[in-house]
């Protein structure tokens, strides 16, 4: 009986080693993968509106009391988004993506800043179905910003940038806005 347990012991043992040696789970790069990078520029207008019948922007938390400064998007307080992306400054403009995430308010002084971790998705086009990722501050009341583009799927593949905006519209009031984005990436 004791024999037999050693031999399954061994069994499994040998079964183990075996498959060690056989899980490597990393190769050289066999996929096919090309490495020429490329530079492409894109510019489109984004519509952040958080009033209105159909807001592309909601409040999904906030502080348990108010902290800092008023503001149409007080510190604090987070917004998820799905934002139409649109060619030109119209609202009839056709849309050409969406940018879908959460902007988290963080300054607690005048100088109302967000953080925004948004997937800026295309739907039309060459890079319909790929999408860039941003992470990034955001000083909205400055006119002039820019933002990091960290990262990117489909065809912006190890994408890395920047964004470059400019206030088309904002309503101080209440936060909607409208803004042009210039944003040049780094891809393959
Ligand atoms: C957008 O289209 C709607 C419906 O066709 C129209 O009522 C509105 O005036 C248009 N807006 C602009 C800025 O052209
Ligand atoms: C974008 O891609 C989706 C999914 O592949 C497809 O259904 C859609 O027709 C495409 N749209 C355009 C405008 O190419
Ligand atoms: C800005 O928002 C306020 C509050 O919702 C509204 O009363 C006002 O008409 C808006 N201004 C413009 C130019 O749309
Ligand atoms: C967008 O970027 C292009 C290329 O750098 C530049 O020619 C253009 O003036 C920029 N537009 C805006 C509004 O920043």
């Amino acid at each position: 009986m004791e024999k037999k347990t050693i031999l399954l012991v061994l069994a499994l043992l040998f079964c183990c080693m075996s498959i060690q040696v056989h899980s490597k789970y990393h190769s050289e790069n066999k996929n096919g993968f090309h490495y020429k990078e490329k530079v492409t520029n894109l510019h489109f207008y984004l519509f952040d509106f958080l009033t209105g019948k159909n807001p592309s922007a909601v409040e999904i938390a906030r502080p348990n009391r108010p902290v800092g400064a008023k503001a149409s998007t007080p510190f604090g307080h987070i917004y998820a988004i799905d934002d139409p992306l649109r060619e030109g400054p119209d609202e009839n403009s056709t849309v050409i993506g969406n940018a879908r995430g959460f902007y988290l308010s963080t300054s607690q002084s005048e100088d109302l800043t967000l953080l925004m971790n948004v997937d800026f998705g295309f739907t039309k086009g060459e890079f319909n179905g790929s999408s860039i990722s941003v992470v990034s501050r955001n000083p909205v009341t400055e006119p002039h910003r820019e933002l990091a583009v960290v990262g990117g799927r489909g065809k912006f593949r190890l994408a890395r940038g920047f964004a470059e905006l400019t206030t088309y519209y904002l309503n101080t009031t209440n936060g909607d806005a409208i803004i042009e984005y210039n944003v040049t990436v780094l891809h393959y």
